[in-house]
């Protein structure tokens, strides 16, 4: 948002101004600094969907996705104790249970047929946002506990990464 108002100070100056604007904007648009990743995207032209219905598609396969991963950790450090098959798993998990990868596809105003996300989500972007954030936490513990193999410190990690899942799931999805 803050880049659009750059280029309309910038445009009735010059050609060049709004040129030089534009690339000094993109930087700031694409760096990737903590508090424009969490950014709520309030348009599709904020995030890399070609639509909102392409957006809540995705966000859910990629949470099915994520929940059959946490199944799969669960057989593989509980049931088997195998760490060397649960690390390839491990950080598959840590990548796609992102805050900064899932949240653009929570575009404002995506609830409603085909989705289960409440409304609030748009209301309590901030508390919204800590739940992917504690997630995050959650999977970072998990990891390192599990190097440690005592089971019942990985059994513990374990529950608290579905705990924060099903703290989120509370709040701003309907069963
Ligand atoms: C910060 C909030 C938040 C966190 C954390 C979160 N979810 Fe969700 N989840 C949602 C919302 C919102 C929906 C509904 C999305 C929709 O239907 O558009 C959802 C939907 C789902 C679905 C249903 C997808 C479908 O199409 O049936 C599954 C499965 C799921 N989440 C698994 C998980 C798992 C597993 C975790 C933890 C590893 C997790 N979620 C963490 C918010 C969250």
């Amino acid at each position: 948002m803050q880049q659009r108002y750059h280029l309309q100070w910038a445009s009735p100056r010059s050609a060049t101004a709004s040129v030089l604007a534009l690339i000094l904007s993109m930087p700031l648009a694409w760096a990737g600094d903590e508090a424009s990743d969490l950014a709520m995207p309030q348009a599709v032209s904020d995030t890399p969907f070609a639509n909102e219905r392409e957006a809540v598609i995705w966000r859910r396969e990629e949470l099915k996705d994520i929940e059959s991963l946490v199944r799969q950790l669960r057989f593989d450090l509980i049931n088997n104790q195998d760490i060397e098959a649960a690390t390839p798993r491990l950080l598959e998990l840590q990548e796609r249970a992102s805050a900064q990868r899932l949240l653009p596809a929570f575009i404002e105003g995506t609830h409603g047929s085909g989705s289960e996300a409440r409304a609030s989500i748009w209301e309590e972007w901030d508390q919204f946002t800590d739940g992917f954030t504690d997630l995050e936490d959650k999977i970072a513990n998990l990891i390192e506990v599990a190097e440690q193999q005592d089971p019942r410190d990985t059994a513990r990690a374990l529950s608290e990464v579905g705990a924060s899942c099903k703290s989120c799931h509370r709040a701003y999805r309907y069963d």
